[in-house]
């Protein structure tokens, strides 16, 4: 049985990622800030997809001793793993440049950028434990994967023997922030942005070993947070973007799947949008966009004054 561990999983994105590697049949692991939530979500997939074996897990992804925690409890479960999502986020709504301090900055980043690092770093020790100790200490010297040591892995040995066979894959739920801004969103675009980076490295640096690192660029996702919007609205939300219509969960969870199967094999270091379109629209660039759409004016004025993760 394969297994996946994806944060951040008992609610919104995250559930449905998690729902879907189990209705695939995978070993699932989940985990929350909230470890009750984490066990009562395992419960509720094993109930529905009696195939599945799901674990919950409270973690805070702002924490790296809660990161590595849950890693061993993985561990100690599956023995292994196969992919990693990296879910769970602070949205930070609301932290603008001149409103944002030190500790906000550790907040947003920590959940974030770090939790995205130090979770990659624990998820490939369980995927590959017969290569991971020459990752640390050995330069890949050229694409053939030559190592200092004078050992060599080769992208057979690497792969188990068969380089289309993906033998691990990370997965980054980022975010179009990565690439566009908005108003008081300046740390979340920075945590998003910085997820790139790890991905682009964890590629170049893992690929030899059969491990793949991709971000997903997820934009317009309906979540709980519309359950209190009007019709009106909505339909005024759709109309901004290109697609016209949402994202939903189990989309972002389609490309999850896509990206940890055998399919995906050659896919490393993207970032790939699933974002209705938001992502290219230029209406997004025009700095004024926001206050020229009465709604925008209104969750504008609301984000000046209420720092936290509800959009
Ligand atoms: N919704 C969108 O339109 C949208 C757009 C672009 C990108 N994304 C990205 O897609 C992913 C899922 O988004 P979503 O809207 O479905 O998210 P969400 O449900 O609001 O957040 C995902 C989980 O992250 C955890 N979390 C929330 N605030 C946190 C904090 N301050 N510190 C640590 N953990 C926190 C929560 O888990 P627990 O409370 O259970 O711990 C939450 O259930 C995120 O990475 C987000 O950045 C979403």
């Amino acid at each position: 049985m394969k297994t996946v561990l994806v944060t951040g999983a008992v609610r919104n994105t995250g559930l449905a990622i998690a729902r879907r590697f189990a209705a695939d049949g995978w070993g699932v692991a989940l985990t929350s800030r909230d470890a009750a939530a984490a066990e009562a979500t395992a419960r509720a997939l094993k109930a529905e997809f009696p195939q599945c074996e799901a674990l919950g897990i409270g973690m805070d992804p702002a924490k790296v001793a809660d990161i590595r925690a849950a890693f061993a409890a993985v561990r100690d479960r599956f023995g292994s793993l196969d992919a990693y999502v990296n879910n769970a986020a602070n949205l930070g709504v609301g932290y603008s440049v001149l409103n944002s301090t030190e500790a906000d900055w550790d907040a947003v980043m920590n959940a974030n950028a770090r939790a995205a690092f130090f979770g990659a770093q624990e998820a490939v020790k369980l995927m590959d434990q017969r290569n991971v100790a020459n990752v640390g200490v050995l330069p890949i010297t050229n694409a053939n994967s030559q190592l200092h040591t004078g050992k060599l892995v080769t992208l057979e040995t690497g792969n188990n023997g068969n380089w289309q066979h993906s033998s691990g894959s990370l997965v980054f739920i980022s975010s179009c922030h990565a690439k566009k801004a908005m108003p008081a969103r300046i740390l979340y675009t920075a945590s998003k942005a910085a997820v790139g980076g790890i991905v682009r490295s964890l590629a170049v640096e893992l690929g030899p070993l059969g491990i793949r690192a991709n971000a997903i660029l997820a934009g317009a996702i309906r979540t709980d947070r519309w359950d209190g919007f009007s019709d009106e609205e909505i339909a005024k939300r759709r109309a901004r973007w290109p697609i016209g219509r949402e994202t939903t969960g189990d989309q972002i969870a389609a490309m999850c799947a896509f990206l940890c199967s055998d399919a995906a094999a050659t896919i490393t270091g993207a970032e790939i949008p699933v974002d209705s379109g938001i992502g290219v629209c230029l209406l997004a660039n025009n700095p004024n966009w926001m206050e020229s759409d009465p709604d925008n004016a209104k969750y504008l004025e609301a984000t000046k004054n209420t720092k936290g993760t509800k959009e």
